[in-house]
């Protein structure tokens, strides 16, 4: 049997013949085709591992018991993924050496291919948890439209599947903190907040001129009905229905406590795994805007090589196919720490929801 080697381990072989440059099929090679193709070879590369990470994430958080030694597993597997995210956005930077008449070089031999088809990053949205309903269209139409049959099989399982979302929800929901008998956090911290508010507005009315005052003070009444929800079952389920809140009840409680106490102990690893779920879409939009910048130095505003209106399609992404927004909205509710009700013993004892 031969020894393995490096190449062989890595399949270099195949690996390093997968770049087919179109502009030399066309009998004018281009020079930065070569580049463009080694660069969307990678992110695709790096998709495999991220579908990787957030799949192991996932099948931890929706077991029936999930264990704190297990969250940190998960947050691991998260955190990993962010990192390699800040890849994904820097390497732009390298594409972006390709200027928009060297593109051009090779362009329209890409018709009517396109990033928009790549199955992996839906899949990655997908088991995200961005829903078709929260998604921006393209001519109206789902993104599976542009995809083949066989891509389009792999992405409707991913879709099929539980979400992460689906299953971080379900785990906060079933957390046992959020009444206590002998302390009525929710009392205290509705009190604590609603002062916050009232001196917002004297604030507001006091120190700003007249032009600036009307518009803070509806600001400021808008976030005061937001806040009233938290503490309405009926109200929140009103917003929920009307597609303006997506997570249960009980799992956004669950959420606000874990963001407002994260200082216990206890709550350093589901904070740390809610921060990490905010901060891997705060990485995909800045992938979107970052793409979104190289698209509008690279073709402007024409129509992309997939047809759609290109940079207006791109940009429409950027401003809605966040997944883990409500989480990141949660700071809204967020009191200075002097002003949190102490945690009592009983409560403290009843944070334990591990074994
Ligand atoms: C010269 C460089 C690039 C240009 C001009 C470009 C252009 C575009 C355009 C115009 C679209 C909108 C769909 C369409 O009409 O085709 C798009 C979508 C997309 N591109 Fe690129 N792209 C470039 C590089 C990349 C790279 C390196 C990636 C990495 C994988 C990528 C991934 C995507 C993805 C995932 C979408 C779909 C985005 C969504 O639906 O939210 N693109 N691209």
């Amino acid at each position: 049997m031969s020894r393995l080697t490096y190449g062989k381990y890595l399949k270099l072989k195949e690996l390093l013949a997968c770049q087919v440059l179109e502009s030399a099929k066309a009998g004018r090679p281009a020079h930065d085709e070569l580049l463009f193709i080694v660069t969307h070879q990678t992110y695709e590369l790096w998709f495999k591992q991220v579908l990787h990470e957030l799949g192991a994430a996932r099948q931890i958080m929706g077991a029936e018991f999930v264990n704190e030694r297990d969250v940190g597993r998960a947050l691991h597997a998260l955190e990993r993924v962010i990192k390699i995210q800040g890849v994904l956005v820097d390497q732009i930077d390298v594409l972006e050496t390709m200027t928009p008449l060297d593109f051009l070089d090779f362009r329209n031999l890409l018709t009517p291919s396109s990033g928009f088809q790549s199955a992996q990053f839906r899949q990655l949205e997908n088991t995200l948890g961005l829903k078709r309903t929260q998604r921006l269209r393209y001519h109206e139409a789902d993104y599976e439209t542009s995809l083949d049959a066989a891509d389009r099989r792999a992405v409707g399982a991913a879709a099929q599947a539980p979400s992460l979302f689906d299953v971080v929800e379900a785990w906060l929901a079933r957390m046992p903190f959020v009444q206590f008998r002998e302390f009525d956090f929710w009392r205290e911290y509705r009190a604590n907040v609603t002062r916050m508010l009232d001196e917002d507005r004297a604030t507001i009315t006091a120190q700003l001129p007249d032009a600036a005052r009307g518009a803070q003070l509806e600001e400021l009444d808008r976030t005061r009905a937001t806040f009233e929800s938290v503490f309405d079952p009926g109200k929140y389920e009103a917003l929920r229905a009307a597609g303006e809140r997506r997570l249960s009840y009980p799992a956004f409680l669950a959420a606000l406590m874990i963001m407002l106490y994260r200082d216990e102990p206890l709550f350093r690893l589901p904070f740390g795994l809610l921060n990490s779920l905010i901060e891997i879409d705060e990485q995909l939009g800045n992938f979107r805007y970052r793409h979104l910048q190289m698209v509008r130095r690279m073709i402007g505003s024409r129509v992309g090589t997939g047809g759609s209106s290109g940079e207006q399609y791109l940009q429409g992404a950027v401003n809605k196919n966040y997944i883990y927004k409500e989480l990141a909205g949660i700071i809204t509710f967020q009191t200075e720490r002097s002003r949190l009700p102490e945690l009592p013993a009983q409560p403290r004892k009843a944070l334990r929801f591990s074994a």
